[in-house]
């Protein structure tokens, strides 16, 4: 796997939530990504960085591009170090929230993208990395 540029941003209010979706989709533009693959990463990216700023007190987002056997992809990786998540199953269970959510955002990113993958500790944060193959 080439990583062929990366950046990180901050995400710790709606505006920096803002500022990572248009990064992404920017990217995927240069990169000449479909309409649908940059509408699916960009909501998939906006769920999780609002869960990051909600539940996770906030974080960072590192935006990668990437290339294996000639394939190019989008790699978003939404990181905190807020409280963690002690279910995981249950976190990704449909219409389970433990705040004023649809409980949607979860399972619905990875349903969203190619690549899906999810680490969290308890105490010591939550990491999600959502990646889109061209
Ligand atoms: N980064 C995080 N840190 C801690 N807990 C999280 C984090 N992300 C998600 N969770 C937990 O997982 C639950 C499910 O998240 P999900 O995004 O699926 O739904 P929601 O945020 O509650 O509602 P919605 O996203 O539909 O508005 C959250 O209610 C929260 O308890
Ligand atoms: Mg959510």
């Amino acid at each position: 796997m080439i990583f062929t540029k990366s950046k990180t941003l901050a995400l710790r209010s709606e505006e920096e939530i803002v500022l990572v979706r248009q990064a992404t989709r920017s990217w995927m533009v240069e990169q000449r990504f479909t309409l649908v693959a940059q509408t699916k990463m960009m909501t998939a990216t906006s769920e999780l960085a609002r869960n990051a700023v909600v539940y996770g007190g906030g974080g960072s987002a590192r935006l990668e591009l990437l290339e294996e056997s000639g394939r190019v992809g989008i790699r978003v990786q939404i990181e905190d170090r807020g409280p963690g998540i002690a279910d995981l199953e249950q976190a990704m269970t449909d219409h389970f929230t433990s705040g004023q959510g649809l409980g949607l955002g979860l399972g619905g990113s990875k349903r969203l993208v190619d690549e899906f993958e999810i680490w969290s500790e308890p105490g010591k944060g939550t990491r999600v990395s959502i990646t889109w193959w061209k």
